[in-house]
């Protein structure tokens, strides 16, 4: 038997923004009827080296998908030329462990965001949405706004950076590839005054004021991903439906995690999982009025669907070298 050994070029040939939508919702769908296995992320630190290392295994039975992502983030890698994060995702085959496939996962990583971030679109903002604003015009705000604009008919894009050349270059890049025009300056408040705002910076200090968003928002709060990190002022959760990609990791890591900590929210402020609207087991939106606010911060699940639809591909394409790891 062979494993099959896929680099990051070779990934991101084979899956498209629409199929990685597909893949993550229907893991949302899995995750929110209760099919699937996923136990927490476990850290290892190295302190010294200002870096962690994370494994994120799970199970999704309807699919037969299984496996690990390994993902790192050392925040000083810059100067030895390597990126931030790193990720790579080991496939198994669940009927018998064997390891089927081995593949980059760093950019899967940033697509599966996009895509989670899409999926809330579609279940949590207006119908009419027409503006999108960035807080943040990082990588991840790239695939945030590719998966983003499959969801709604956006028309407008605005966006804030406190570097102002990333802001330039990303709206560039929006205007280009997706036809959206530009509207305002660099400016945070202009930026959060859109149908849909979404915030992709690693902030532990609120940036983003209650007072900037208007009634019938919706917000993918993406960038907290770890204890401590918070981007939103938590005067909107108070104002909000709080959507968690999920109760456990969010409150440990996410968006909610500094607010519940301060006992400024409590569990019983949150409206519940993505998933379980996937699934259709709650309403999503129920009014044009309300705020809704997605707190993402990424399930194993999200990695190893959109890591399967890549391995699929790959074999009808016959791209990759398949290795005998047992030899
Ligand atoms: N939810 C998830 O599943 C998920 C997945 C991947 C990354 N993340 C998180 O998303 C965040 C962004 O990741 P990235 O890969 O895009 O990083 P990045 O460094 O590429 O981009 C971050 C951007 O935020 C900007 N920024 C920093 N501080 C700011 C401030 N005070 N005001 C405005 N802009 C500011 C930076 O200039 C940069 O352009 C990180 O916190 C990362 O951990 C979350």
């Amino acid at each position: 038997m062979k494993t099959l050994f896929l680099t990051q070029t070779q990934v991101k040939n084979l899956i498209s923004p629409a199929e990685a939508n597909e893949a993550v919702e229907k893991a949302f769908e899995a995750f929110g009827k209760g099919q699937t296995q996923m136990p927490p992320k476990s850290y290892l630190f190295y302190t010294p080296f200002k870096g962690d290392l994370r494994t994120m295994p799970a199970y999704i039975e309807s699919i037969k998908a299984t496996g690990v992502k390994i993902v790192n983030v050392h925040v000083n890698n810059n100067e030895k030329n390597l990126p931030t994060v790193m990720a790579t995702i080991v496939l198994n085959d669940p009927e018998t462990g064997f390891p089927i496939a081995i593949m980059d996962g760093t950019f899967l990583t940033a697509l599966r965001t996009g895509a989670a971030g899409a999926v809330a679109i579609k279940y949590l903002a207006r119908e009419n949405a027409e503006s999108i604003g960035f807080v943040g015009c990082g990588v991840q705000a790239y695939t945030q706004i590719d998966l983003s604009v499959l969801m709604r008919k956006f028309k407008i894009i605005k966006a804030y950076d406190i570097d102002e050349n990333r802001r330039n270059q990303f709206l560039h890049y929006v205007e280009k590839n997706h036809g959206l025009k530009p509207e305002g300056s660099n400016d945070i408040k202009i930026a959060c005054n859109a149908d849909v705002v979404t915030t992709t910076t690693p902030v532990s200090t609120p940036i983003v004021k209650n007072e900037w968003i208007k009634a019938g928002t919706h917000i993918n709060a993406i960038g907290a991903d770890a204890p401590g990190k918070q981007e939103l002022e938590s005067a909107i959760l108070l104002r909000s439906k709080i959507i968690v990609d999920n109760w456990d990791q969010a409150s440990h890591s996410g968006e909610i995690n500094v607010p519940l900590e301060k006992n400024v929210i409590a569990r019983e402020n949150i409206y519940g999982e993505l998933g379980t609207i996937v699934a259709g087991l709650m309403p999503g939106r129920t009014s044009n009025d309300e705020i809704t606010v997605f707190d993402s911060t990424g399930l194993a699940v999200q990695d190893i669907a959109v890591a399967k639809k890549v391995y699929e591909r790959a074999l009808i394409q016959n791209l990759g070298i398949s290795l005998e790891i047992l030899k």
